[in-house]
C-alpha cells in the first residue's frame, strides 16, 4: 500500500521550483524518492534550491535556468532533462506570474505577459514533456490554478482568465491524453505565504487578516503543504484520477463568508 505513494525511480520537472509553492512541491516529491529539475530563471535561488533537495533527500537535483513562456527554452529544457536524468514522469507547471491593475489600465502587452507566464507557458511544457512520456508508457501532468480559476477580482482580469484557462486546459489535456495513460490534473492553491504573496499583501491593506478571517481554517497556508496532493496526483495513487481541479486552500472555497 505505501508504494502508491513512492516516487522512487521517478524524475519530475518543477517549473518555478526555486522558491514558494514550487520548491513546497519539489521537496514533497524528494522527500518520497524522486529526482527533480527545477527549471527557474534566477540562477543563485535556483542553485540554492538545488543544493538543498539534493543534501536533505539525498536524490538527484538539477537546476535548468529557461523562461518557459519561449518555446525554444522549452524545447532545450526537456532534451537536458532527458540527457542528464534519462526520463520525465512527472511535470508540474507552477511557474507564474501576476501584474495587479484594474482592467482599462492594462497595456496589451501586459495582458500578453500574464497570460503567457501562467497559460502558455503550461502548455507549452506539456506539448514538449508528452513525447517522452508517451514513449515510456504514461506520465503524470499537475498544473497550478488558483482561486482565480473561480473567482475574479477587479485587478485580476488577465490573471484570473489564465487561471481559468488552467483548469479548461487541464480538461482537454486530460481528453487527449488518457489513452496514452498520461493523468493531467490541476491543483488549486488558497492564499500560500509566498514572495507573490508577500507583495501582494504590501499592495493590498487588510489583506493579511481578511484571508483569515475567510479560511475555515483560520490562518495562511505554508508552501509545504501543496506537498501531500502533489505527491497524490504524480504517483500511482492517482491512476483513475485526470481532469480534476483540487483546492488546497483550508476550506476558502467552500466557505460564502
Ligand atoms: N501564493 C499563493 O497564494 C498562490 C495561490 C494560488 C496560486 N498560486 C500560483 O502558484 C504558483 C507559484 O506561485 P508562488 O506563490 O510560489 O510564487 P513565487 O514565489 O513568485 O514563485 C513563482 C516562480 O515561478 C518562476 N517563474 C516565473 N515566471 C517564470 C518563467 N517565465 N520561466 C521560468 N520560471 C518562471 C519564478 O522563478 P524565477 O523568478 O527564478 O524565474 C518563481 O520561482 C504560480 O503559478 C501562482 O500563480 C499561488
Amino acid at each position: 500500500m505505501n508504494d502508491l505513494f513512492s516516487l522512487k525511480q521517478s524524475v519530475a520537472i518543477v517549473t518555478g521550483g526555486n522558491g514558494g509553492i514550487g520548491k513546497g512541491i519539489a521537496r514533497g516529491f524528494a522527500s518520497m524518492g524522486a529526482d527533480v529539475a527545477i527549471v527557474a530563471r534566477n540562477s543563485p535561488k535556483t542553485a540554492s534550491a538545488v543544493t538543498e533537495i539534493r543534501e536533505e533527500f539525498g536524490v538527484r537535483a538539477l537546476g535548468l535556468l529557461f523562461d518557459v513562456t519561449d518555446e525554444k527554452a522549452v524545447q532545450q529544457m526537456t532534451e537536458e532533462v532527458l540527457r542528464e536524468l534519462g526520463r520525465i514522469d512527472i511535470l508540474v507547471n507552477n511557474a507564474g506570474m501576476n501584474i495587479r491593475k484594474m482592467p482599462q489600465d492594462y497595456e496589451a502587452s501586459e495582458w500578453d505577459q500574464v497570460m503567457a507566464g501562467n497559460l502558455r507557458s503550461a502548455f507549452l511544457c506539456s506539448k514538449w514533456v508528452y513525447p517522452a512520456m508517451k514513449t515510456a508508457g504514461g506520465g503524470k501532468i499537475i498544473n497550478i490554478g488558483s482561486m482565480t480559476s473561480y473567482f475574479g477580482g477587479a485587478k485580476l482580469g488577465p490573471y484570473s482568465a489564465s487561471k481559468g484557462g488552467i483548469v479548461q486546459m487541464t480538461r482537454s489535456l486530460a481528453c487527449a491524453w488518457a489513452e496514452d495513460n498520461i493523468q493531467v490534473n490541476a491543483i488549486l492553491p488558497g492564499w500560500i505565504d509566498t514572495e507573490l504573496t508577500r507583495q501582494a499583501r504590501k499592495d493590498i491593506e487588510g489583506l493579511h487578516e481578511k484571508v483569515i478571517a475567510r479560511t475555515p481554517r483560520g490562518r495562511w497556508g505554508e508552501p509545504q503543504e501543496l506537498g501531500g496532493a502533489a505527491i497524490f496526483l504524480a504517483s500511482a495513487a492517482s491512476d483513475f484520477v485526470t481532469g480534476i481541479a483540487l483546492p488546497v486552500d483550508g476550506g476558502f472555497s467552500s466557505n460564502i463568508l
